[in-house]
């Protein structure tokens, strides 16, 4: 079996605000996040030969990451989805000054491109160097983003475009992928850490 671990940021600044986009610092619950990521990954995990760990370039990433002992390679393909002219904005923000974009959006939220940002296809796009080292790796923990972990669970579970924009992916929880090589069959198991 092979196995990939999957993780959003700790809660970041921007998230207690309800903002998208930015390169928000963690929240101090997002602290408390990274410290037991750390604990859990160091524990259990960090032991396995080869173990390592990926994650974007912004901060919030950076900092989660941080007190894990792996190596780590920061990647600019995994930043977050470009939000263009809504960045720093809220959902109600943007709904109130980009009407109509707030509506395409709800309509077609995976081809969906900000003003002078990205769609969720422009993404999937960006990231697929990333996916195409996730089909042969093993034992690699990505600490990523939202709309960034929804493209890759979207592509290694086969998922449809209408789905990948709506998949699930709590703050403060490991999602676990295992391969079975023998059936190709793929099994996700979220591990919410306490905090
Ligand atoms: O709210 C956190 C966040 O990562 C934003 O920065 C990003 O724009 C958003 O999630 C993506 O989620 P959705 O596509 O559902 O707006």
């Amino acid at each position: 079996n092979r196995t990939l671990y999957f993780s959003r940021h700790g809660e970041s600044e921007y998230n207690v605000l309800g903002k998208v986009g930015g390169d928000a610092d963690l929240s101090s619950r997002g602290r408390q996040y990274a410290d037991c990521l750390a604990e859990y990954v160091n524990s259990t995990l960090g032991s396995i030969p080869g173990f390592k760990l990926w994650t974007s370039c912004l901060k919030r990433t950076i900092q989660t990451a941080k007190n894990i002992k792996a190596p780590q390679e920061h990647m600019e393909a995994l930043n977050e989805l470009d939000t263009g002219v809504c960045d720093g904005l809220t959902y109600e923000e943007i709904a109130e000054r980009y009407p109509i974009e707030f509506a395409a959006r709800d309509d077609d939220k995976f081809h969906y491109r900000y003003p002078e940002g990205e769609s969720y296809l422009d993404l999937l796009l960006r990231v697929q160097p990333v996916l195409d080292r996730l089909k042969v790796e093993d034992n690699v923990m990505v600490i990523a983003h939202q709309a960034v972990l929804r493209c890759l669970l979207a592509a290694l579970l086969n998922k449809d475009e209408k789905e990948l924009p709506y998949i699930h992916t709590p703050l403060h929880t490991v999602m676990q992928l295992s391969f079975n090589r023998a059936g190709g069959g793929c099994h996700l198991e979220l591990i919410p850490l306490s905090i």
